[in-house]
């Protein structure tokens, strides 16, 4: 897709179709007051005829309208007028996209980046604009045989703002761009199964990436994590034959002193639950379970392609969790890299023992400040459902950073609390720490708990995205959440927000 940013009247606007929105109850926005002026009354003609009452999600196209430069309009429905805000117009750019993309118009200009959404302003909508398009024209087909049918006609989207805001809309255009290649790669990653998506499979796709886009990589072998004594991270692969890995990625956009913002993703290949064996049912999703390291990566393509004044350093454990005759079993006791003890009572509940050892490895860069992402706890699913990651924090300034990153990208945290009181339900009679808790209570919680264990010499959060990386049932597949989130977090950072 190709995107650009127009100031142009909505009836001089020169293409295939024009996207005007109408409000709840038949009131055209300016846009389309314009250009019901220009057509001498065409588009009200329509609507009082009754075929659109502007409710959300409605959309119909209209040929023939005289005295514009546009060969069909769009009237897109926008809802109410009061409530016309984020989702609203996100619903609107989706639906003007799923109307068009069966229509033969290649080259389209959309106004509805010229109405006003509360507190937002038109960098915003545009670069919304450009993660919304992408969103709903995705799909995946890397391992089908046969490719999907043709490509829909639908080519160039111009979206319109006025003059003075031109400049500006068109950067976070691209940033929109940039983000959505960066939920491209995470969704890809996601998606493939885990007979192909190895932990040697993800450390050459991160050398690959680290070639494409000038980055830092260092893999680390068994080997080597046995000398830094990565024993928790260890535990997890001894059932698997695949051998695990650790990716380390830096990226050198800041001042050669600035303190790096350290990425942790949890990248378990496949979770079968080792010993401690996942029932059978949808157990295919588990797949799914490095898609925390998946969006570390997709954060790192984003993050270059914005060449943002920013150090970043992302850190990948990962590895199968498998049963087999090597595998770690319920009550054995391993000792982390930090020096600490854990007993593991329960094989599945592995993200947190590949993790602690990557958080422990992350004090080697003195980070300003540390954020793991993992697919860490199905307690988060039933808490949260797929609308919101669960976000826990040891710092309330970073965990409000990251919670106004995903309301203003539109992937959404929502802060639990990670009250010293919980901490009191990880205890062991045998080492340090369990690796889960007596209860299933609070098990979002008491997983990052945990990991609290091992951030205590920087400031850092944890977001669960077991609800949010991807999705079930019909719809199945990788979502490239939390890149959204990740990014406008560093955009913020680097001052470009
Ligand atoms: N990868 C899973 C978490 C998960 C489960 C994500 C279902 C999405 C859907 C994780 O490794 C796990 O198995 N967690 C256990 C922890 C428990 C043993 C304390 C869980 O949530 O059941
Ligand atoms: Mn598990
Ligand atoms: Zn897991």
């Amino acid at each position: 897709m190709e995107f650009s940013i127009k100031s142009v009247g909505p009836d001089k606007a020169r293409c295939d179709c024009i996207v005007v929105g109408v409000f709840e109850s038949r009131k055209l926005s300016a846009p389309a007051q314009m250009v019901d002026k220009a057509s001498g009354g065409y588009l009200s003609g329509i609507l009082r005829r009754g075929d659109m009452e502007g409710r959300s999600g409605a959309a119909l196209l209209v040929h023939g309208t005289p005295g514009i430069a546009a060969g069909r309009v769009l009237l897109v429905g926008l809802g109410k007028e009061t409530e016309f805000g984020e989702k609203a117009y996100r619903d609107a750019v989706a639906a003007s996209v799923r109307a068009l993309k069966d229509t033969g118009s290649k080259n389209v200009v959309i106004t509805l980046s010229e109405l006003p959404v509360a507190k937002r302003n038109t960098d915003w909508q545009a670069r919304q604009g450009a993660l919304v398009v992408h969103e709903t024209l995705y799909r995946s087909d890397q391992l089908k045989s046969k490719k999907d049918k043709a490509k829909p006609p639908l080519s160039a989207i111009a979206f319109t703002v006025a003059g003075k805001d031109a400049k500006s809309a068109a950067a976070a255009l691209d940033q929109g761009e940039a983000i959505a290649r960066g939920m491209d790669l995470t969704r890809e990653l996601g998606n493939l199964p885990a007979n192909i998506c190895t932990p040697t499979y993800l450390a050459q796709q991160a050398q690959k990436l680290a070639r494409e886009c000038k980055l830092k990589c260092e893999v680390l072998d068994r080997a080597r994590m046995e000398k830094l004594g990565m024993g928790s991270l260890l535990s997890v692969a001894r059932g698997s034959h695949q051998p695990p890995r650790f990716i380390v990625l830096q990226y050198h956009g800041g001042k050669a002193k600035a303190k790096p913002v350290v990425l942790v993703g949890k990248g378990i290949t496949f979770d079968t639950g080792g010993i401690s064996l996942k029932p059978g049912a949808e157990m295919d999703e588990m797949k799914y379970d490095m898609s925390g390291a998946a969006s570390v990566l997709g954060a790192f393509r984003t993050l270059a392609a914005m060449k943002l004044p920013l150090n970043v350093v992302g850190l990948i454990p990962t590895t199968e969790n498998m049963p087999g005759g090597a595998a770690t079993r319920p009550g054995d006791i391993v000792t982390s890299m930090s020096g600490q003890t854990i007993e593991i009572l329960n094989t599945d509940a592995e993200g947190r023992l590949i993790l602690c050892d990557a958080l422990t490895y992350a004090e080697r860069f003195d980070p300003d400040c540390v954020v793991d992402v993992a697919t860490l706890t199905g307690a988060c699913v039933i808490a949260l459902g797929a609308v919101a990651s669960g976000l826990m924090a040891n710092h309330d300034g970073l965990a409000e950073e990251l919670l106004e990153a995903g309301q203003a990208s539109g992937d959404r945290a929502w802060q639990l609390p990670l009250w010293d009181d919980y901490q009191e339900m990880l205890k062991s009679n045998f080492a340090d720490i369990p690796n889960i808790s007596g209860s299933r209570a609070a098990g979002t919680i008491t997983g990052a708990c945990f990991l609290a264990r091992f951030t205590k010499k920087y400031r850092w959060a944890h977001l669960d995205i077991a609800g949010t990386a991807w999705r079930s049932g019909k719809e199945k597949g990788s979502t490239g959440r939390p890149v959204p989130l990740l990014t406008h977090f560093l955009l913020k950072r680097a001052g470009k927000l």
